[in-house]
């Protein structure tokens, strides 16, 4: 099939990408962009491996065509997180968002495939209400499964990121 050109703003840069037009948006981010910390799951909507923020409400990246996207719609995902050159003042080392923190001090990365959609989801949730109840961030995460952690060890992190914030 032939590919077609589409404009995409992704975590605050500008992108003209020459894909298939029935490819999805996880498939642009992974195969165009080389964006590949957004995971491919069940590509069916069960997981949430696949979240990634567009203008800051999580969405479904396997489900999502990139003509669906207005024009003007950013794209965040995990790679867009932790903010280049703002590490201590005068290197140009990364910093890691809060939630990347928390969640490598509380151990709720444990194989990591959810966690790039942990991380969104919580995203969008600390952004919308920065004190959010445990019950709160259960609901928040509800759509992203893992298989390893019990859950636990990631709402201690998204409880701790909340606190840093
Ligand atoms: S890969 Fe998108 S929901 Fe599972
Ligand atoms: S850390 Fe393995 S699936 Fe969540």
């Amino acid at each position: 099939m032939t590919k077609e050109l589409l404009q995409l703003r992704v975590n605050g840069e500008s992108h003209t990408v020459a894909a298939e037009p029935h490819h999805t948006l996880l498939e642009v981010l992974r195969e165009e962009l080389q964006l590949t910390g957004t995971k491919h799951g069940c590509e069916l909507g069960e997981c949430g491996a696949c979240t990634v923020l567009v203008d800051g409400v999580p969405v479904l990246s396997c489900l999502t065509l990139p003509a669906q996207l207005d024009d003007r719609a950013e794209v965040t995902t995990v790679e867009g997180l932790a903010r280049a050159g703002e590490g201590a003042p005068g290197s140009d080392a990364t910093m890691l968002h809060p939630l990347q923190t928390a969640f490598a001090e509380e151990g709720a990365a444990q194989c990591g495939y959810c966690t790039p959609g942990m991380l969104m989801a919580a995203k969008a949730l600390l952004d919308t209400n920065p004190r959010p109840s445990r019950d709160e961030i259960a609901h928040a995460i509800s759509g992203n499964l893992c298989r390893c952690t019990g859950y636990t060890a990631i709402y201690e992190a998204i409880e701790k990121a909340a606190q840093a914030r």
